[in-house]
């Protein structure tokens, strides 16, 4: 098996600094609101970690499991849930937090599908954003980056399941 090199695309240094920003925000935002957030997995299992303890609110914290890619590198453009979210989000204000947005389908079923469930509003973080390989405009509330047309791991993110425990996030070359 050839080894994989890996290119470091953002430090960690330079994701932490990023998440402080995206932390004030959404603190500033919700204030006085009931929010909950959802962190979809397995993904943004880190990001989520780091980003609320960023938010400077009283928060609650959900799991929803979904899966597109299988040990692929391309979406597979059919979104299965592996985990669901089991309590009411009625009156809640809601948080989506996704790792990355590539086509868009999978945030697409996300926010029609927790839209389906009544909460007060629905709003969507994702880390990153692959501007060139949206199909299906989404509106996003709040981005980290906005990342070109690679293939990227670490971070939670991952490559067949590996890869996630990197502390940058890196390029596979
Ligand atoms: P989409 O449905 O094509 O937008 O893909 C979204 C899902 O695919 C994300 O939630 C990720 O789990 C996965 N994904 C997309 N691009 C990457 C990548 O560069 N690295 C790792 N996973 C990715
Ligand atoms: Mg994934």
């Amino acid at each position: 098996m050839k080894t994989k090199k890996l290119k470091v695309l953002l430090s960690k240094g330079k994701i932490q600094k990023r998440i402080t920003q995206l932390g004030k925000q959404i603190t500033a935002d919700y204030k006085g609101k009931d929010l909950v957030v959802i962190c979809v997995l397995k993904g943004a299992f880190m990001f989520c970690a780091d980003l609320i303890r960023a938010i400077d609110l009283p928060l609650t914290v959900e799991f929803f499991g979904v899966q597109s890619y299988g040990d692929n590198t391309h979406s597979s453009g059919i979104v299965k849930t592996t985990l669901d979210v089991d309590i009411s989000l009625e009156g809640k204000d809601v948080l989506i937090i996704e790792d990355v947005i590539d086509t868009g389908l999978t945030v697409d079923y996300l926010l029609k599908y927790f839209s389906s469930r009544n909460p007060r509003s629905l709003k969507l973080c994702t880390f990153l954003l692959k501007p060139e390989c949206i199909q299906q405009k989404v509106d996003i509330d709040y981005c980290g980056f906005k990342i070109g047309k690679k293939f990227v791991v670490g971070y939670g993110l991952d490559a067949a399941q590996l890869y996630r425990n990197l502390k940058d996030l890196v390029i596979l070359t």
